[in-house]
C-alpha cells in the first residue's frame, strides 16, 4: 500500500464533480489497491474521511472511519466504510452546527450546519448495495465527503466566515471545540 498525496484547496480537482465508478471496474486489482491506498492515506493523516478527488482521482469513491482520532477526540466511533457512487436523502429538516476541518484545507476549522439525519445509498468496495441511516457526527462526515465528490468543500457550507479559525486559535479561544 502507499500513502497518496493530498490535493489542497486551489487544486482544480477539488472543484470538479467526480465521475461515477462503473461497477464492473470494482473487480480491477488497480482500483482495489487504490481503495486500500485511500484508507491508508486517511489513517496516516488522522482523517475521519477521504474522498478520491482529494487524492487527485475524479471518481465517486469515499472512505470513512472514526476511531480514537487525535484530530477529532470524543467523537462516536464509525466503522471503516467504503462508499462507491453514494447518494444521500435528507430524512428530516433538522440541522445542527459543529466544527469541521479538512485535509485539503489544512490548519483551519469552521462551524458548518449539516443535516442531522440522512439516508445513504451506495455500493461497497465489492459492489454490494449499502443502504443505511446516519445521524449526528456520522451523518456530518458523510455529507462532508459527499460534498467533495460534487466539487464542494466545507467552506462553501458555512453560514459566514466568522468562525473560520486556525487550529491553534481554536484551542486558545473557543471552549466548545
Ligand atoms: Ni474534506
Amino acid at each position: 500500500m502507499s500513502i497518496l498525496k493530498v490535493a489542497k484547496l486551489g487544486n482544480p480537482v477539488l472543484r470538479k464533480v467526480a465521475g461515477d465508478v462503473p461497477l464492473d471496474q470494482l473487480s480491477s486489482p488497480l482500483l482495489q489497491k487504490f481503495i486500500d491506498d485511500m484508507i491508508e492515506t486517511m489513517r496516516d493523516y488522522d482523517g475521519v474521511g477521504l474522498a478520491a478527488v482529494q487524492v487527485h482521482e475524479s471518481k465517486k469513491i469515499a472512505v470513512l472511519e472514526v476511531a480514537d482520532n487525535p484530530r477529532y477526540p470524543n467523537k462516536p466511533a464509525v466503522p471503516l466504510t467504503v462508499l462507491i457512487n453514494p447518494s444521500i436523502t435528507v430524512l428530516s429538516d433538522e440541522t445542527e452546527e459543529d466544527w469541521e476541518g479538512c485535509l485539503s484545507v489544512p490548519e483551519l476549522r469552521g462551524r458548518v450546519p449539516r443535516q442531522k439525519t440522512i439516508r445513504v445509498q451506495a455500493g461497497d468496495r465489492d459492489g454490494k448495495d449499502l443502504n443505511f441511516v446516519a445521524a449526528g457526527f456520522h451523518a456530518r462526515v458523510i455529507q462532508h465527503e459527499w460534498d467533495h465528490l460534487n466539487g464542494k468543500v466545507f467552506l462553501d457550507r458555512m453560514r459566514d466566515f466568522s468562525t473560520l479559525t486556525y487550529l491553534q486559535e481554536l484551542a486558545r479561544h473557543w471552549t466548545d471545540k
